[in-house]
């Protein structure tokens, strides 16, 4: 039996993790404790899992008395992004299985710090990509596999985020560079791990812009310079294009996203302590960027050219992989029912060098990021699927390796060179 503490009772720990285990993993799982340092999320989970109300609760501060007490096997990291390491650190130092959320941590120094403590433990890290996991991904991870495009040469992928799913990083702590890293480490980890993963190569050097261009006091659709708005008591909404585009005069529409719950505001402003998740997209304190262009060079010779935009009027990506003998083309839009036009349906199409076009159906899943989800929780609860026959449940490598890149963006875009990955973390022999 798996004995799970949860360390940062998040929305993301009670939709992702917390009620599968209840719901469909129980037999072989059960949460054994609950740490947060702000009391009301341990009372939202009880509110919600009416089953875990007798669960021991613990601070932060209270990590060791925890695994003292309830004796966890494995222990869950879905904590604000910046207090990853602490979990993570200690759940090592205990030699546990330590399953995180991405990003791993919010720094490359950090991310060394857990190779370094994972070395000395018999304890695992376990990053939770569930972008790995969705129908899509695996599919084409699988081409690339069979050898149909030969030796990968260069990747094209361009991230697009809507004005409803990219204003919800500019309203929550994912704003402040020292609680999530920037949106190239909090976001674009997703994506520089996916390029990893799908090419099998090492990424060397990174260079990139980076800027603010929507949100923050001087977006251009900011009503006025006010400082510490919120939307729920905001006067200024009705001139507000970014609010209006997603609600009208009296009410929110509902709209179901991982990032922002369709609950309304002034009840999810009540679902924390001294904290309210709709602050002003214009706020002063916004010190990330919105906008990213970036090309990263791969050790076996592969070149990846990565764009990233959090204000656009719909949300998907366009990918392209070329390699020596063809290449794999796909178009995402995501979410239909947020798209405001006809969109096509996603394939994946195949184009060998010299040959007939292919077009691929995937069969997907259900469940949320392409169905990626479901299938992460049973390679987690379960164990790894012992019938497919590639690795995909990502460890503590794959996480300091899209860390590496996306704060080499973020370097780069500020001190106007490029970075090196060995030279970010100094000892590159830790990472071969
Ligand atoms: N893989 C995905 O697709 C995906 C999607 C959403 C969120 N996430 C990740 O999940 C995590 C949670 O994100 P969320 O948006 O659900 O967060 P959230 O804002 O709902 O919750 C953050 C939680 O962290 C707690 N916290 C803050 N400081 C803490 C500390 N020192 N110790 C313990 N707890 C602390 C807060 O009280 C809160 O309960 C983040 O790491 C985020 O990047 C991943």
């Amino acid at each position: 039996m798996n004995r799970i503490a949860v360390c940062g009772v998040s929305n993301r720990a009670l939709g992702m993790f917390i009620e599968p285990v209840i719901q469909q993993f129980a037999q072989q799982n059960q949460i054994v404790g609950l740490l947060d340092n702000d009391e009301r999320r341990i009372e939202i989970c009880k509110e919600r899992f009416t089953n875990l109300v007798a669960l021991p609760a613990y601070s932060e501060t209270q990590f060791d008395k925890m695994v003292e007490e309830t004796k966890p096997t494995m222990i869950i990291v879905t904590s604000r992004d910046d207090t990853h390491i602490d979990y993570i650190l200690k759940g090592l130092e205990h030699n546990l299985t330590v399953v995180t959320e991405k990003p791993m941590v919010t720094t490359v120094s950090d991310a060394k710090r857990v190779m370094e403590a994972e070395e000395k433990s018999s304890g695992k890290v376990i990053v939770a990509f569930n972008y790995r996991y969705n129908a899509f991904h695996r599919k084409i991870k699988e081409m690339v596999l069979e050898g149909k495009i030969g030796r990968v040469t260069s990747v094209d992928l361009n991230w697009y985020i809507d004005t409803y799913h990219g204003a919800s990083y500019f309203k929550r702590w994912n704003r402040k560079r020292e609680f999530s890293g920037g949106l190239s480490i909090h976001k674009s980890t997703h994506h520089f791990d996916l390029v990893n993963w799908w090419i099998d190569q090492k990424p060397e050097e990174v260079f990139a812009y980076g800027a603010l261009n929507y949100y923050g006091k001087d977006g251009e659709l900011n009503p006025s310079q006010t400082d510490k708005r919120y939307c729920g008591t905001c006067d200024e909404k009705l001139n507000c294009d970014y609010y209006m585009r997603w609600n009208n005069r009296s009410r929110t529409v509902q709209i179901k996203d991982d990032h922002l719950k369709s609950e309304g505001i002034e009840k999810s402003a009540k679902s924390y302590t001294n904290y309210r998740p709709d602050a002003c997209i214009f706020d002063h304190e916004i010190d990330i960027e919105d906008t990213y262009v970036a090309t990263v060079k791969y050790d076996k010779g592969a070149f990846l050219s990565y764009s990233i935009n959090f204000s656009v009027p719909f949300e998907g990506y366009r990918l392209a992989i070329n390699g020596t003998k063809g290449r794999i083309e796909t178009q995402e839009f995501h979410e239909l029912s947020r798209v405001p036009f006809p969109v096509p349906e996603q394939t994946i199409d195949y184009y060998p060098l010299f040959g007939a076009k292919e077009s691929i159906h995937v069969v997907q899943g259900e469940g949320g990021h392409g169905g990626g989800d479901p299938i992460l929780q049973e390679d987690i609860f379960l164990g790894v699927d012992p019938t497919r026959p590639y690795d995909i449940l990502a460890g503590a490598k794959a996480g300091a390796y899209s860390i590496a890149v996306g704060e080499g963006v973020w370097r780069s875009s500020k001190e106007n060179k490029p970075m090196k990955v060995k030279d970010m973390f100094q000892e590159y022999t830790t990472l071969t």
